[in-house]
């Protein structure tokens, strides 16, 4: 069999045996209020992957994600880049609806983030787009709200994959907002240009190691002049 054509057909199933997980998963007080977990959809060799931050009515009870107004506007944004939402994943940071669709609580959100780093892992994908504050929050490690961040890549290391983080607004939080949607629409027309960047050099990735102590650079320099590494 094609080398390709096996490694694909074992994300697919990788990817199943998680839906299959989390489909049942109970780790948090979710799982008593859902209609059913929202694992996310797409494609699975995706390099551009969307997170959002949880189902709202309409994905609880479809079982997908984005399927409500903020979904039809991301659709619209995404055609603007010559891309469907089946060429590209879209989750969330909650698999399951928060009653009324008030905010993730940060015990979900912890409980939770274990099937998100596993869907980046296995989609791998190159650029991750962060939709709003939570998804911003959780995958930069850092609390600067989206006011500040949005439209600002950074090359990241989740997990053991590097990808790189593009904050941007949350579709619907544009919806209602002319200034906001203008920025967000501004922010989206990077995307292309981003998917096409060749990935950084090693060394200007966030989250590397401390610097070196003087101590070990010198023994570094005596084991390279030793033709060690
Ligand atoms: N908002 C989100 O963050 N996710 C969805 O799936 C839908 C709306």
């Amino acid at each position: 069999m094609d080398a390709v054509v096996a490694a694909n057909e074992s994300l697919v199933s990788e990817l199943a045996a998680l839906n299959s997980a989390v489909s049942t998963c109970r780790s948090c007080r979710l799982a008593e209020t859902r209609t059913q977990a929202v694992f996310g959809s797409g494609d699975p060799d995706a390099e551009l992957m969307f997170v959002g931050e949880a189902p709202g009515f309409h994905e609880d009870q479809q079982g997908l994600p984005f399927v409500g107004a903020a979904g039809k506007l991301l659709e619209r944004l995404l055609g603007e880049i010559g891309l469907t939402r089946d060429e590209v994943f879209i989750g969330n940071v909650l698999k399951c609806r928060p009653p009324g669709n008030r905010d993730p609580l940060a015990d979900e959100i912890e409980a939770c983030q274990v099937h998100l780093f596993r869907q980046i892992e296995l989609i791998q994908p190159r650029v991750v787009a962060t939709l709003g504050n939570f998804a911003t929050k959780l995958l930069s490690g850092d609390p600067t709200g989206i006011t500040r961040v949005h439209g600002r890549e950074r090359d990241v290391r989740l997990g053991q994959t590097r990808v790189l983080l593009y904050p941007i607004y949350h579709p619907a939080a544009a919806l209602y907002t002319q200034a906001m949607l203008r920025v967000l629409e501004e922010d989206f027309r990077r995307l292309p240009e981003l998917l096409g960047r060749q990935q950084a050099p090693v060394n200007s990735v966030e989250a590397v190691p401390e610097p070196l102590h003087s101590e070990e650079l010198a023994a570094e320099e005596a084991e390279r002049q030793l033709g060690l590494f």
